[in-house]
């Protein structure tokens, strides 16, 4: 007798889908674009331990293997608590120069195109560490990154959203003499309790100084929370934004208006949005036409990067071919990339 799953309205059987060789070719091969990637969820714990130890920085685990250990999470929280500890090794702009060679160097294995990098600058300018030289040393690895690996880039200045508005619109003032640096703001950090309309000021002095915006929301909190940063914060794309489907007059608007959703499978089931992978809505909402795309938010922490999420997706889900193709085109059109570029990676995600 077999035993059947529910993921939204379609129905999967249990047991595990056997990755087809054609599609485990596509999913190696395929050129990638990541739009949701938060650059300190790429410090693995190895550099963890050397920043630390170049920084004396004492760090209250014995061993990398000990690190490692603790990345059981049993929800959002949880998982922020070591992940922002684990910011606070980064102090001199050759560390933030490392920890984002160091992703770029698996972005490139995994045929990584374009990627849309998230930062968060409270983390360390509440420690002293000035605005310049956190965007400083990212953006001359993604500047070297383009030129060694091919892969053009944006960044994204996220908000930390468990702090004040004020903190907030004070981290926007000391980074706009770098905002040609960055293409947009983000919303991040504990979703519960922190809905988008506590940062509606900011946002509007973002928008109004050009920059794009993005937020967080429905990944932990509930499907309102979209509505209010499509109508409060004006976002252009949703970070996460699974639960969705709990309220379907937003699934609706969401395909109306083919609002970009940056899903994270990895960081969805290890944060437990979801039981197993397949469990995950990720399929479900593709074939009801919202505009899926996906994404490692924080690779070191949710066990691995942007290949690693495709393939274990396509692991237990039935994902064809033209669904891969599907999502390269939806993550090409969500990019922030200008039209020119937008087109070669629209032309290069069809070229599977
Ligand atoms: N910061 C880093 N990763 C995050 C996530 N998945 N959700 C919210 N804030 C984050
Ligand atoms: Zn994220």
């Amino acid at each position: 007798m077999s035993v059947w799953l529910c993921a939204a309205s379609v129905w999967y059987p249990r047991r595990r889908m056997a990755l087809s060789v054609d599609i485990q070719r596509l999913v190696q091969t395929m050129p990638k674009i990541e739009l949701h990637l938060h650059i300190e969820g790429s410090l693995e714990p190895e550099m963890v331990f050397a920043l630390a130890a170049k920084n004396s920085i004492e760090l209250p685990y014995a061993s990398v293997d000990a690190l490692r250990a603790a990345y059981e999470f049993a929800d959002l929280q949880s998982f922020l608590d070591i992940y922002y500890a684990g910011t606070q090794v980064l102090c001199t702009e050759s560390d933030f120069y490392d920890m984002t060679r160091a992703y770029l160097v698996r972005a490139a294995a995994d045929n990584v195109v374009h990627t849309e990098i998230f930062f968060d600058p409270q983390s360390h300018t509440s420690r002293g560490v000035p605005m310049g030289t956190i965007i400083g040393g990212i953006r001359r690895a993604l500047d070297d990154g383009k030129k060694e690996f091919g892969i053009s880039s944006e960044m994204i200045l996220c908000f930390l959203r468990h702090l004040s508005e004020e903190d907030a619109e004070q981290t926007l003032e000391a980074a706009l003499p770098f905002k040609k640096h960055f293409i947009g703001v983000g919303l991040d950090s504990g979703e519960r309790g922190n809905p988008p309309s506590k940062f509606e000021r900011v946002f509007k002095k973002a928008r109004d100084a050009g920059l794009r915006a993005v937020a967080h929301a429905a990944e932990e909190g509930p499907a309102s929370y979209i509505t209010e940063a499509l109508d409060l914060l004006h976002v252009t794309r949703i970070d996460h934004g699974v639960r969705c489907t709990e309220d379907d007059n937003v699934v609706t608007r969401l395909v109306r208006e083919q609002i970009p959703l940056t899903v994270c499978p990895l960081s969805n089931v290890k944060l437990r949005v979801f039981d197993t992978m397949r469990d995950h809505n990720i399929k479900a909402l593709l074939d009801r036409g919202l505009c899926v795309t996906v994404n490692s938010d924080d690779p070191a922490y949710f066990g691995g990067y942007i290949g690693a999420n495709f393939e274990s997706m396509c692991d237990a889900l039935p994902i064809t071919r033209a669904d891969l193709i599907k999502l390269g085109e939806n993550a090409a059109r969500a990019s922030y990339a200008d039209e020119a570029r937008k087109a070669e990676l629209l032309r290069l995600v069809q070229s599977i």
